[in-house]
């Protein structure tokens, strides 16, 4: 293998430049090149490669966004749109790519190595942390530390006006965010997929909580289908209990910033495995972290397979917020 291909692809996530700097520096030691391809698969259709030298990956470790720019492409669901896609990697002579991104990125990925020779590995770097096959993903713990923060400050205001907030976080039907970022700021209550509550229920242990003497409360809300459903619920429990309420949609606030620490180690270490794995002919595989331990999950797994919530995290709930 001589050349290989980097891009990243689906919704930001902060460490993806960390993870491209990796992965540069792991392709020039190993005497591979490497291109970046901008804008994700809509830019492999349209062929905007860059060749990516060491100067390309200087100063961008502490960089949110992605350098290579990211995109969600609807011509790439289409066999016609991945034909374009693969004569580009022909002509490039590109035999190895890596793609940074989520579910839907490795949905595509999977059925481009199955219709192309190009061996392909993934790297999990989305804020949701639902990737099957790596105990967190790449941007996670950078946007629980953001919403963290934001669930903070409306701690202050709620607990100043006496107030109860809702509070609506991302997951893309998941509830990872929520549940890390809800622990850590002492949320009074959850509304998580994975641990369905019904208003009736949310309202009466609200009533409970305040007949008891507490006088503000968070619920920490993971984003449904619509962002700003938060709006509804909080009409509904005020329609059953008569608690006014406010909300607060954190929105695309958690998918950037300066990645945390932790990310930027995940992502240097990611970057280099998935060089690594390419030279060790890996293919058709995602790279993510078991345990500490790297671990090697096929393609399609990734995105088959459902991540359940820590349990031991979720056990907690029970007992946090009772
Ligand atoms: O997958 C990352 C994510 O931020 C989700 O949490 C959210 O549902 C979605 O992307 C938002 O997508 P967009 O940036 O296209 O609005």
């Amino acid at each position: 293998m001589r050349k290989i291909g980097i891009l990243t692809s689906g919704g930001d996530a902060p460490g993806m430049n960390a993870c491209i700097r990796g992965a540069v520096r792991a392709a020039l030691v190993n005497h591979l090149e490497i291109f970046g391809i901008r804008w994700g698969y809509s830019g492999l259709i349209r062929g905007d490669i860059v060749s990516l030298d060491r100067r390309a990956a200087t100063n961008i470790i502490y960089q949110g966004g992605t350098i290579l720019g990211t995109a969600r492409s609807e011509e790439f669901r289409t066999k016609e749109g991945r034909a374009k896609a693969i004569k580009m990697l022909q002509d490039t002579g590109i035999e190895g790519l890596i793609l940074i991104g989520g579910d839907g990125t490795f949905r595509g990925g999977t059925l481009l190595s199955q219709e192309c020779g190009v061996s392909i590995v993934g790297i999990p770097g989305t804020i949701d942390n639902d990737c099957y096959g790596t105990d967190y993903t790449i941007g996670f713990d950078t946007a629980i530390n953001t919403a963290l923060e934001a669930i903070d400050r409306i701690r202050d205001t709620a607990t100043a006006h006496d107030r109860l907030f809702f509070v609506e976080v991302m997951g893309r039907h998941t509830g990872f965010i929520a549940l890390e970022s809800g622990i850590a700021g002492g949320a009074e209550e959850f509304l998580i997929p994975e641990v369905p509550m019904s208003i009736d229920e949310l309202s009466r242990r609200l009533e409970k909580n305040f007949k008891e003497g507490k006088r503000s409360a968070i619920v920490v809300v993971a984003e449904t289908e619509q962002p700003g459903e938060s709006f509804h619920i909080a009409q509904e429990v005020k329609d059953k209990t008569g608690f006014d309420s406010r909300v607060c949609i954190l929105g695309h606030i958690q998918r950037g910033g300066a990645p945390s620490a932790r990310d930027r180690v995940l992502a240097s270490r990611l970057g280099t495995a998935a060089v690594q794995a390419l030279i060790d002919g890996k293919g058709g595989y995602m790279v993510g972290e078991i345990n500490r331990e790297i671990a090697y999950t096929p393609l399609k797994d990734t995105w088959e397979k459902k991540k359940a919530l820590h349990s031991g995290l979720t056990d907690l709930l029970k007992v946090l917020s009772d």
